[in-house]
């Protein structure tokens, strides 16, 4: 599996990551299953699992996903110290809404909350799950600053970002990644030049949604442009569009989620693909269909 540093001066892991969500949220699968499909990306050479204390039902299941992924690794047989866990606060689930919180306050109890929900001292990689309008974003920033000083949290990520948000934080703390989404069928975080920025300053862009996320995912196998280049190689259509989507830069990674260990398993395989520069140009210049 090819590695990456995830960021600035930070060790090496999988391009191909894995995304925790859809063990936790509705529909999700028994816990049984869920372990399954993590130990078999791990098994896989699969080294960065993404996470939230808000990938969960709703308030009173806070922390689902982050228990469940600690327990997949306690109960996993390998080389656990490779392996970095990557949460995230500042969103809160009452009611089953997906609500921003990103009072000082409130990050710093929802990291608490997260130490314990991993069973760990330190948290390898904790991300500002995304800014909130109502709180000054230096000051939800501060607050993962702070944390870090503290050392409850080793490195420092940020997600649903602009450039300018990333330039001010770094202002107050070295940051490790971003994470946004990036996808064929949503491009802004090439276009509004994130991608292109984490390159440049050595950030690991964590791309979100990266086969579209759940109903758009499921088109890919009928576009016209992927099919044709997966008749012609041999290779699927949810590979392709991972590697188009680790192509966009030197520093991009990619975190799919899944519920089914075939699915992680395809995505993994696109870690070590090379799209030929014709291919790639021939999706980079596709519409996709988000209908
Ligand atoms: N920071 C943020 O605001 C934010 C927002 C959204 C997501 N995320 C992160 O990004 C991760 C992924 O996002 P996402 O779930 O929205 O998008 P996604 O990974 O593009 O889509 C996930 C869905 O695609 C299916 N899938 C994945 N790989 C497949 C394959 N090779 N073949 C067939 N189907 C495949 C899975 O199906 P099955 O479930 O049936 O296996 C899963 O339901 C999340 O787990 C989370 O960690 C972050």
């Amino acid at each position: 599996m090819r590695l990456l540093p995830l960021g600035p001066g930070l060790p090496a892991v999988s391009v191909v990551g894995y995304g925790g969500m859809h063990l936790s949220i509705q529909d999700r699968p028994p816990e049984a299953q869920g372990i399954r499909v993590i130990h078999a990306g791990l098994d896989a050479g699969v080294t960065l699992i993404d996470t939230a204390n808000a990938y969960c039902l709703d308030a009173a299941d806070t922390g689902h996903n982050e228990r469940l992924i600690a327990r997949a690794l306690r109960e996993w047989r390998g080389a656990r110290e490779r392996v970095v866990v990557a949460t995230k606060g500042g969103i809160v689930r009452t009611g089953g809404r997906w609500d921003r919180d990103g009072r000082p306050e409130s990050l710093k109890a929802a990291c608490d909350a997260s130490l314990r929900a991993l069973g760990v001292e330190q948290i390898a990689l904790y991300q500002l799950h995304a800014p909130d309008p109502s709180v000054p974003f230096l000051e939800s920033v501060g607050a993962l600053a702070e944390l870090r000083r503290a050392g409850k949290i080793r490195w420092l990520g940020l997600s649903n970002v602009s450039v300018d948000q990333i330039r001010q934080a770094q202002g107050v703390a070295p940051i490790a990644t971003v994470q946004n989404r990036l996808n064929p069928f949503f491009r802004e975080a090439i276009q509004d030049g994130v991608v292109r920025y984490c390159g440049e300053q050595g950030i690991g862009f964590l791309a979100y949604s990266p086969t579209g996320g759940g109903r758009l995912t499921r088109k890919l196998p009928t576009d016209p442009v992927l099919s044709t280049i997966a008749r012609r190689t041999g290779l699927g259509a949810h590979q392709l569009c991972l590697a188009w989507v680790l192509a966009q830069g030197p520093t991009v990674f990619v975190i799919p989620s899944a519920r089914k260990v075939e699915h992680l398993l395809d995505s993994t395989g696109a870690a070590d693909l090379t799209l030929t520069p014709a291919d790639l140009a021939a999706i980079t210049g596709a519409q996709f269909d988000r209908s």
